[in-house]
Formats: structure tokens, C-alpha cells, sequence
């Protein structure tokens, strides 16, 4: 069981001379198994918000809690999957698909059986002894996704994970997510400038307001998963009230929403 309740969680970085205030007042509650996307203007705590999901910063105040349990340090099924995809370079590509289940303590023999079937499903069997150094951008995500899978993750963190990726790889590697998701039915919370990327993976989307970032509102998105979703009126209709919302926020001042919302 992996669901998730946040509640009037605040997270301030001690800096030199000032604080800064990332996450306050930010309650949000996730179900298990379900799917949501959260947007929000640039450094509002998006990435924050992740850290303390993954146990990796400690609230100033409120609580996380997965699974009614809370979350004062890593919690071995949950994978964190960042924006540069935390590999190891010097490391093939098997051994990093095995690493988080190498630091939770799980025998070799059981690694490698588990890491080749995670590979297999991603489509990185062939690969297994390369290096990261000698994958496409789309495959290094890939990886990292394999990684999370090896791990049986019941939440899965991802940070702006196909941000990097040109627009054709991205759309096959939503696709990918999504039908990972249909078939594992594990929570997901994704990260992401992109509306539509929100709209087609996020069952709900979540808006956050600008720092220190709080729900600023909640999108229902019940055609989420739906065959051929995207090219419907509703999809559409999502998109256009998430750009309003966002808007609101005062999201489009920053560039780097501007590839969501052509
Ligand atoms: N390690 C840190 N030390 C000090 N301040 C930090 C640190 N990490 C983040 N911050 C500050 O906290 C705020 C929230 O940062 P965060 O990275 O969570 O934003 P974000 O919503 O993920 O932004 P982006 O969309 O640009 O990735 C920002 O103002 C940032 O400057
Ligand atoms: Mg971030």
C-alpha cells in the first residue's frame, strides 16, 4: 500500500545570511495506485516536494506519510527517478539497473534474475554490458525507469524525467509510462512543465502556486489512460483550463514553461 498524505508541510532551505522558504502550507493526498501529475511555476518546490516523498529532506513542519507510515528516511519501495537520471557512468548498464536493489541489501543472484527481467521489458536486453556513455537519451530514461522497476517501486517519484528527450522519443516514452502504469498499478507522481504530458499521464493534475509553494488547485482528469485519449475534445479541454490555472499562477513569466504551452 502506497498511498501518500502530505499535511500543511513546510520545507525552508537555511541559506547564507537567508532563509528560503520552498513548501508551506502544502497538504496534498495521493491514493494508492493512482497516477497524478503536478505543475507549478519554476521554483515553487516541485523537486522539494519530491525530495521529502523520497525521505531525503526532513519537513521544518507537517508530515509525509506513505502508506500510513511516516517518512523520515528512504523507504525501500519507493524510486526516485531525476531529471539527469542518476546514473553511474563508470558502472554497465545491468549494474545500474541493479543499484538500488544493491544498496537495500539484495543478493547478487537475486539481482541479476530481476535486473535481466526489468531490461527485457524496457526493451535493454541487448545492452546489458554497455555503458550509459553509449545510450540515446530516450534509452538512458529507459534505464532509469528499469532501475525503478528492478526495485518492485509501489511509488514512483519522477522529476521532469523526459524533459531532456526530443519531442517524437518523449510521446514514445509517455506511451511507455503509461502502459508500465496500466499493467503495475503502482502511485506515480510526475513532475513535469508540460501540460499535455501532465494531462496524459496525471489522473489528477495538480497546480502548485509560486514559492513557497501550496496546492493552488486540482484538475480531475478522468479520461487519463483512455485509448487514443490525446485526440480528444476532452484532452483538449484539459489543456486549455490548465493553462488558464496556470496562468493564474503567474506561471508564463518563465521560460521554461513555454515548451508546455505552445
Ligand atoms: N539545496 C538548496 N539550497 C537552498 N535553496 C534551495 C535548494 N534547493 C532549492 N532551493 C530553493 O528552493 C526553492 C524551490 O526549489 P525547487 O528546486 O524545489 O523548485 P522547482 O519547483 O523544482 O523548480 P524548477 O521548476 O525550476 O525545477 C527555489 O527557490 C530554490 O532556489
Ligand atoms: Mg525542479
Amino acid at each position: 500500500m502506497a498511498a501518500v498524505s502530505v499535511r500543511d508541510l513546510a520545507v525552508t532551505y537555511a541559506g547564507v545570511g537567508r532563509d528560503v522558504p520552498a513548501l508551506s502550507g502544502m497538504s496534498l493526498e495521493v491514493g494508492d495506485g493512482e497516477p497524478i501529475a503536478i505543475i507549478g511555476p519554476s521554483g515553487c518546490g516541485k523537486s522539494t516536494l519530491l525530495l521529502a516523498l523520497a525521505g531525503l529532506l526532513p519537513a521544518d513542519a507537517g508530515e509525509v506519510l506513505v502508506g500510513g507510515e511516516a517518512i523520515a528516511r528512504p523507504r525501500r519501495r519507493t524510486a526516485l527517478i531525476l531529471q539527469d537520471f542518476g546514473l553511474l557512468p563508470w558502472k554497465s548498464v545491468a549494474h545500474n539497473a541493479a543499484l538500488g536493489l544493491e544498496v537495500r541489501g539484495v543478493d547478487a543472484s537475486t539481482r541479476r534474475t530481476v535486473v535481466a527481467e526489468a531490461l527485457e521489458r524496457l526493451g535493454l536486453a541487448e545492452f546489458a554490458e554497455a555503458y550509459p556513455g553509449e545510450l540515446s537519451g530516450g534509452m538512458r530514461q529507459r534505464l532509469a525507469l528499469a532501475r525503478a522497476l528492478a526495485l518492485d517501486a509501489d511509488l514512483l517519484l519522477m522529476d521532469e524525467p523526459l524533459s531532456a528527450l526530443d519531442a517524437l522519443t518523449r510521446e514514445d516514452l509517455q506511451n511507455l509510462l503509461l502502459g508500465i502504469w496500466q499493467q503495475r498499478r503502482h502511485t506515480s507522481v510526475l513532475v513535469t512543465h508540460s501540460i499535455e504530458e501532465a494531462v496524459f499521464l496525471g489522473r489528477r493534475v495538480v497546480v502548485m502556486s509560486p514559492r513557497p509553494g501550496r496546492v493552488a488547485s486540482i484538475v480531475d482528469n478522468p479520461g487519463m489512460g483512455e485509448e487514443g485519449y490525446r485526440e480528444t475534445a476532452a484532452f483538449l479541454e484539459r489543456c486549455v483550463e490548465l493553462r488558464r490555472l496556470l496562468a493564474a499562477e503567474g506561471a508564463f513569466r518563465d521560460a521554461t514553461l513555454a515548451g508546455g504551452v505552445r
